[in-house]
């Protein structure tokens, strides 16, 4: 494995690899590497012949400086878990190398369609940054295809819906959600629960489960089993944001769905400081897609 820093080397090792005839994947994080981002690799390698991970804590998407600087970095352990799957390259830039004109005046790309609510509600400015640092990425790397994860489901449709608008020649591929034995959604910002905290936190995916299964035996007052749901959450001692009931493309809130709707159920919760999201998908009609 090659780690490269800069930009210049990045696209001179991707040109010559591209000369070689090889299909390129690329596998975008933000570090500290958990078995969720290891599937997404995987995958890569699977589909691609040439991998290459970035590891770039991006600034454009933080909101408070807190939260960007509590972001747990953990390099070398990441250096190493990514050797071990024989990932050709890891792209990890600076700030600099990434900004060099700063963020605040640099073109941004936005999705509005998907964008200002859920996440978008909670979190302004955030996709912005997201859309804008995975589009560089995909113009410095230029890849066949790009993995993401759908635990963080909002922001896969919004790259999907990006990659549409832009005529951006990249194959977006999504996987499912890598969990705890406890159901909780694997996150780098676990790190900061304690174990109590882990386990109370289960509560989440327990309650996105109920959820699913109470609208495929036919329940269709989504407020109010979102209510319930919510105030499951709380009982567990965490702060729920908020647990919605969506279709599953345009993530625009439904009434009354199709007999074969696909929706999905969106959720994100405070354990004290840590914001937790995590989702699940409903087919109606197709009993064979909804186990997991
Ligand atoms: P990060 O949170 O590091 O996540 C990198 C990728 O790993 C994302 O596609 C995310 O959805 C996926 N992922 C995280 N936890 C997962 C889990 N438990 N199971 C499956 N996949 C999981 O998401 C970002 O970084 C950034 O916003 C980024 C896209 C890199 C842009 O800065």
């Amino acid at each position: 494995m090659q780690t490269l820093h800069e930009v210049r080397y990045l696209r001179a090792a991707i040109r010559a690899e591209k000369q070689n005839g090889k299909r390129v994947a690329l596998v975008p994080t933000m570090g500290n590497l958990h078995e969720g981002h290891m599937q997404l690799v995987r995958r890569a390698h699977e589909v691609a012949d040439c991998v290459v991970v970035s590891i770039f804590v991006n600034p454009m998407q933080f909101g408070e400086s807190k939260d960007l600087d509590n972001y747990p970095r953990t390099m070398e352990e990441d250096r190493a878990k990514l050797q071990a799957e024989n990932t050709h390259y890891l792209f990890v830039p600076d700030n600099n190398e990434i900004y060099p004109n700063g963020t605040e005046l640099h073109t941004k790309v936005n999705v509005d369609a998907l964008d200002g609510f859920l996440e978008g509600a909670s979190r302004k400015g955030h996709f912005e940054g997201v859309c804008t640092v995975v589009n560089k990425l995909f113009n410095l790397v230029q890849p066949s295809l790009s993995v993401f994860g759908e635990k963080d489901y909002q922001q896969l449709a919004i790259v999907r819906r990006m990659v549409e608008d832009l005529c951006m020649p990249v194959d977006i591929v999504g996987l499912p959600t890598v969990r705890e034995a406890n159901g909780l959604a694997m996150s780098s910002r676990n790190g900061h629960l304690s174990q109590a905290e882990r386990n109370d936190a289960g509560v989440i995916y327990r309650e996105l489960q109920a959820v699913r299964d109470r609208i495929l035996a036919g329940e269709r007052n989504f407020e109010a089993l979102c209510a319930e749901a919510k105030n499951e959450i709380s009982a567990a001692g965490l702060v729920p944001d908020y647990f919605d009931v969506r279709d599953a493309s345009s993530l625009a809130v439904v009434d009354t769905p199709a007999d074969d709707a696909k929706l999905v159920v969106l959720a994100a919760a405070y354990m004290g400081e840590i914001r937790l999201l995590d989702n699940i998908s409903i087919a109606l009609g197709d009993s064979s897609a909804n186990n997991r």
